[in-house]
């Protein structure tokens, strides 16, 4: 059992690291978090120190800070209670432990609520999961106005480096870093999604490399919106509170109710890499959805930037024969087949095949995908309502709105209030039939506008609609999978703007960023790669600025497949030079897609601050590894010249490496210590070098 609880303290403990906190005058107050102290000597600290602009609370280092009394810092729990008091008072109750699972339960001194905080371990990772409920255990109503997942103290008091990552639609996962000196910094979505301008993800760190250096960690597994506020306070200690957005959220606890926060996957490591590797393996083990987790994911074609709107069988059909022969194993057909859906200007919420576009529905087209050796993918975009739509004709009140304010059409279209039931319930009912109907293997689910005038007439406290939304998409997400169990869902928001932990426990992948340009894309990858699965990232090879800014297929298909591989490009104006191109590399990365969707990553280079790009993969046995090597632009003769030094081989082990132009052996040593030497002349050069370890006899 991972979990030790001794006199006042408790202990959780996983391969590397442990977390430590006990109870002190009735107060749990934090105690470690990072290597393990094997001895368990942990005992609590006493921080009672106080002058009379700084009291007690202010030198502490409490596991979960409520709103009252001379609290200042940012607080986890803010309520107010029947009478009015919003002030709380916890203290520390009981605990229980069951299998991986340590749940503390504190109470309000006074009032009827209990707090609890949930903690669990997984033997087999430095990642631990927290969460908190809080129960109403009286007879009247408490309103909640926050309500955390955990708050996070960390060990030295000399200052941190923050990381988030930053952007706005097809500019995802910049890396954002500063050093936290004084004040506070805070990460949020005030839009009712995750949004693509920050990332419900936090890292500290101090004098950390790929390799080494204190890393800490923190991701919130919700799809909605969130705030991670850090503060370094004048006593030089960090800490941090992650969960759901205080802004304009209170959620009203109704006697006997209670409210479970969303939940917090964290971690310590030494390094930035090996936080990729706990975080990559966690996710896949125990985050995603369990039917496909730990199935290689399928090549796919995606439709849009080749035909956009205007889809029919006929054209359809065109491309799915090309990207068959090429080998790709499922075709989706992305947004135009619904309603009166002839640009982004109708037709969101009639999900019903549009009979102009396909008049014999779309059975004709999915056989023909299918008899190509082809599963079938559709685009749907569920959480939506164009105001030119059926739907909103007949239910305008379906839609988030207050009567006396036009609402702010973003693309021409309106979220739909899912917190109500009859809107959830047409939308589970449209696609059910759709999938029931029709021979589909994939749905591409995008969500392509902030929220806005959010007026929700049927919740008695509006400001829930902030969590329930979220929760009314998973739910119906998770209704149809159950329906439906062998139909693979992708959450898109136009492009990353729904990448995160909440989405990943629903959905099985999800659309990194509508910028397919391979250089961008490199940065974007780049960044994502640092807390989430490989596996989940889908990339296309697409034609985006193919003109502007031209780069080879060979380029673009390194790039693509660093993650999961796609295509998405118009395929009619492949050359048949091109098309062959493209089978290769299919078929190459099909031999590579296990190494590249489940092995470990390592940066060997980082961002755009390099003018090139290697990234390397290395399988579990550390037999089998890939380097994709990409160039940025440069005159410089001198940069022409490269050391590779690999990362994570056997250093006795004999490998064999080859690339376009050259095989050569070396042990792992070698390449990963010495290295080797390699020359690109060129701008937006790339190289694919496979890594193979030899057999002992050979070696
Ligand atoms: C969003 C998605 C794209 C595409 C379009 C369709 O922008 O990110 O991939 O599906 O919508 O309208």
């Amino acid at each position: 059992m991972p979990i030790f609880v001794r006199d006042n303290c408790f202990v959780l403990e996983t391969p590397h690291t442990h977390y430590a906190f006990g109870v002190a005058d009735g107060e749990l107050q934090h105690i470690h978090w990072g290597e393990k102290c094997p001895r368990l000597d942990y005992t609590v600290p006493n921080y009672r120190e106080e002058v009379s602009q700084h009291p007690a609370s202010e030198f502490d280092k409490r596991e979960y800070v409520p709103f009252g009394g001379t609290n200042y810092r940012e607080c986890a729990l803010k309520c107010t209670f029947s009478d009015g008091c919003r002030d709380t008072v916890l203290q520390y109750d009981s605990y229980t432990l069951k299998d991986d699972t340590l749940t503390v339960i504190c109470k309000d001194r006074h009032y009827p609520l209990t707090v609890k905080l949930i903690y669990q371990v997984q033997e087999d990772s430095d990642v631990l999961t927290r969460s908190a409920e809080i129960v109403n255990t009286g007879n009247s109503d408490i309103t909640l106005h926050k309500a955390a997942s955990a708050q996070l103290h960390l060990p030295s008091r000399a200052p941190y480096t923050v990381l988030n990552f930053n952007g706005s639609w097809s500019t995802e996962f910049r890396k954002a870093e500063e050093v936290l000196t004084g004040g506070s910094v805070v990460f949020e979505s005030r839009r009712g999604l995750t949004g693509h301008c920050q990332n419900p993800s936090v890292v500290f760190s101090q004098n950390a490399t790929e390799d080494e250096g204190d890393v800490f960690f923190a991701a919130l597994g919700f799809s909605g919106n969130f705030k991670i506020s850090a503060e370094r306070n004048f006593t030089g200690l960090t800490h941090a509170v992650i969960g759901l957005q205080d802004f304009d959220f209170s959620y009203t606890l109704h006697a006997g109710e209670s409210f479970k926060t969303p939940p917090v996957y964290m971690g310590y490591t030494k390094g930035f890499a090996a936080m990729s590797h706990e975080m990559h393996r966690f996710a896949v083990e125990h985050i995603l959805p369990v039917r496909f987790k730990n199935e290689p994911l399928p090549v796919l074609y995606n439709s849009w930037e080749a035909t956009e709107f205007d889809v029919n069988e006929k054209d359809q059909l065109r491309l799915a024969k090309i990207a068959a022969s090429l080998g790709c194993e499922l075709f989706v057909m992305d947004d135009g087949w619904f309603g009166e859906r002839k640009d982004d200007h109708a037709g969101l919420g009639d999900w019903f095949v549009n009979r102009e576009k396909f008049p014999n529905g779309l059975k004709p087209l999915i056989d023909g995908v299918r008899a190509l050796g082809m599963k079938f993918g559709i685009w749907v975009e569920p959480e939506m309502v164009s105001p030119d739509s059926d739907l909103y004709r007949k239910h305008p009140d379906w839609a988030y709105h207050y009567p006396t304010r036009k609402g702010n059409e973003l693309r021409w279209q309106l979220v739909l209030n899912f917190t109500r039931q009859d809107v959830q319930d047409y939308i589970f009912t449209c696609l059910d039939e759709l999938l029931t109907e029709n021979d589909i293997s994939y749905i591409k689910w995008d969500m392509n506008r902030p929220f806005s005038e959010t007026g929700a007439e049927n919740l008695e406290n509006p400001q829930e609609l902030w969590y329930r939304h979220t929760h009314a998409l998973y739910s119906v997400v998770d209704r149809l999978r159950a329906k439906h169990p062998d139909v693979q869902f992708e959450a898109c928001a136009s492009g990353g703007g729904r990448v995160d932990f909440g989405a990943m426990h629903h959905f099985d992948m999800v659309w990194t960023s509508d910028n397919t340009d391979p250089v961008d894309r490199l940065v974007i990858q780049n960044g994502y790669s640092y807390l989430y699965p490989i596996k989940c990232m889908r990339a296309w090879v697409t034609d985006m600025n193919r003109t502007s800014r031209p780069t080879s297929l060979d380029y673009r298909f390194n790039v693509s497949m660093q993650g999961s591989l796609s295509l998405g490009g118009n395929l009619l104006e492949y050359t048949d030079e091109e098309l062959k191109t493209c089978a290769k590399y299919i078929a190459l990365y099909k031999e590579l897609r296990p190494l590249v969707q489940f092995g470990k990553l390592y940066r060997l280079t980082n961002g755009r601050a390099d003018r090139i790009s290697m990234t390397q993969y290395v399988d579990k046995n550390r037999e089998n590894s890939v380097l994709f090597v990409c160039t940025q632009p440069t005159t410089f003769f001198a940069d022409r010249f490269v050391t590779i030094r690999l990362k994570g081989l056997c250093p006795d082990a004999m490998y064999r490496v080859q690339s376009s132009g050259e095989e050569f052996t070396a042990s792992g040593g070698v390449l990963m210590h010495c290295g080797f030497h390699a020359k690109f002349t060129h701008a937006f050069a790339s190289e694919i070098y496979r890594i193979k370890k030899l057999p002992e006899a050979q070696g």
